[in-house]
């Protein structure tokens, strides 16, 4: 009998649970969602697997606090993490590099579980701070580059599309355009490789509108955290589930994906952004995209932010 794909998913909070949604929702394959709280990813596998008859998905999930039920898997998405929230006394949200050190450790913790166990597994790291996490995941897991990849780019083209489209009052389906670099405020979008249905976006909106939102993009997260107190997870989990998508349906979808750099846009052992040919095999082709000497200058300042948090790594 053949075998259905199967997606486990470390970290059953906002966005692990979100993800585990979306990805049986889309008949992605089977579910396994792993969390340290007893109770806590079984509960939020028994909910939605009960959702099932509705919503009409056969997709299988289980929730466990241990790891044997990961054996195998295709897909590992890694949520697990302390997540960005504001502080009630100060108003101020945590940074995402504040989140470093907590999160190194339970990444570090997680990969290890799972490089044991499903040896062959495409990871797809999402806890923050982002890029610098990805390292922790590539290093701990021994695994090749091309199958440890992480999910910030397609939330923040996510964001930056969805305010065009506002702006533009056009379908968001009709927008074409990338965000590259590292997840932070240094992030890159590229206005100048931006259109709406092949009409570039500069003849549509004038230059004040255009910085504005990519303003808006680079503090999208914030944003989210200043309305709720605690970080977003819809966009962040359809984000994660894209790639998921693009690897087990074996797509070759191009989208921005963090991946570890050998000389691509001129940077060497470092994560950041760049788009990604995702499929089967994880990333199988990154693309070099010509940029301008001044998206190259916003695309340095990115790489240097990121190194600056990799250096607090012990690799
Ligand atoms: P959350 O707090 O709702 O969920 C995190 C879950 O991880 C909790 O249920 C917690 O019990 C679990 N956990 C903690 N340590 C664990 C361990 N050692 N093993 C297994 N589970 C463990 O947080 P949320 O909102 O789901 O965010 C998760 C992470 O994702 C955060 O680091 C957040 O900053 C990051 N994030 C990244 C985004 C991106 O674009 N890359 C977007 C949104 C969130
Ligand atoms: C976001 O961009 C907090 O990184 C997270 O929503």
């Amino acid at each position: 009998m053949s075998r259905r794909n199967k997606i486990t998913i470390v970290g059953a909070g906002n966005v692990g649970a979100t993800t585990a949604h979306w990805a049986v929702q889309k008949h992605l394959g089977d579910v396994v969602l792993v969390d340290i709280q007893d109770g806590f990813p079984q509960g939020k596998a028994l909910d939605l697997a009960e959702s099932s008859p509705v919503m009409g998905f056969d997709c299988k999930l289980v929730g466990s606090c241990g790891y044997d039920e990961t054996a195998d898997s295709d897909v590992v998405v890694i949520t697990a993490g302390v997540p960005r929230r504001k502080d009630p006394k100060t108003g101020q949200y945590t940074s995402r590099d504040e989140l470093v050190e907590i999160n190194r450790k339970i990444v570090a913790g997680v990969t290890k579980e799972i490089a044991t166990r499903s040896p062959e597994a495409v990871i797809i790291c999402v806890a923050n701070p982002l890029d610098a996490m990805c390292h922790v995941a590539f290093h701990e897991s021994g695994f090749p580059k091309e199958r440890v990849i992480g999910m910030a780019g397609v939330l923040d083209t996510a964001r930056y599309k969805y305010f065009l489209s506002e702006a533009l009052g056009v379908s968001v389906e009709d927008i074409h355009g990338m965000v590259l670099g590292g997840h932070g405020d240094t992030m890159v979008p590229l206005p100048s490789h931006t259109s709406v249905a092949g009409i570039p976006l500069t003849e549509l909106l004038p230059q004040d509108k255009i910085d504005a939102i990519i303003q808006r993009t680079r503090k999208g997260g914030g944003e989210i955290v200043g309305l709720l107190g605690y970080s977003g997870y819809y966009a962040p989990a359809a984000s994660s589930c894209a790639m998921v998508e693009a690897i087990v349906r074996d797509r070759k979808r191009v989208l921005p994906s963090a991946c570890l750099l050998s000389g691509e846009y001129g940077y060497n052992d470092l994560y950041i952004g760049v788009p990604a040919v995702l499929g089967k095999n994880g990333v199988e082709r990154i693309i070099e995209m010509k940029l301008g000497p001044k998206e190259k200058d916003m695309l340095e300042i990115s790489a240097n932010a990121v190194r600056d948090v990799v250096k607090l790594l012990p690799y």
